[in-house]
């Protein structure tokens, strides 16, 4: 028993790890910090999104992650928004 908790308790803390699944799914087109120039507009990060705005569009791009996932990532992205609606 204690074994497996071992083995799993990382996987599931990684899981949720808003920043890792945001530099590895978005951070090509956005930076890790959300500051890459987008040639449609301004960097994400300087963007008034709400935080329904953000849950909505995570939960487009990320649709096959988890609940827990989509939270994370939506979480890590309002932490770096400079003006959040
Ligand atoms: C292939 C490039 C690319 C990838 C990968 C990408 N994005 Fe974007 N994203 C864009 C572009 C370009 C825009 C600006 C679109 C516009 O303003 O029309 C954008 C805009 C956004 C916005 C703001 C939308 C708005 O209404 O202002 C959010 C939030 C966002 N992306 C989140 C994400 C998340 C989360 C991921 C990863 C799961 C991601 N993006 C991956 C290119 C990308």
């Amino acid at each position: 028993m204690k074994m497996f908790l071992l083995l799993v308790l990382p996987v599931l803390l990684a899981a949720a790890d808003g920043r890792a699944l945001f530099v590895a799914r978005c951070a090509s087109c956005h930076n890790e910090r959300g500051d890459k120039p987008l040639k449609e507009g301004p960097p994400l990060n300087q963007r008034p999104l709400t935080r329904k705005q953000v849950e909505g569009f995570v939960k487009s791009r990320l649709a096959k992650a988890g609940k827990a996932e989509q939270r994370a990532v939506t979480d890590y992205i309002l932490g770096f928004l400079e003006a959040p609606k």
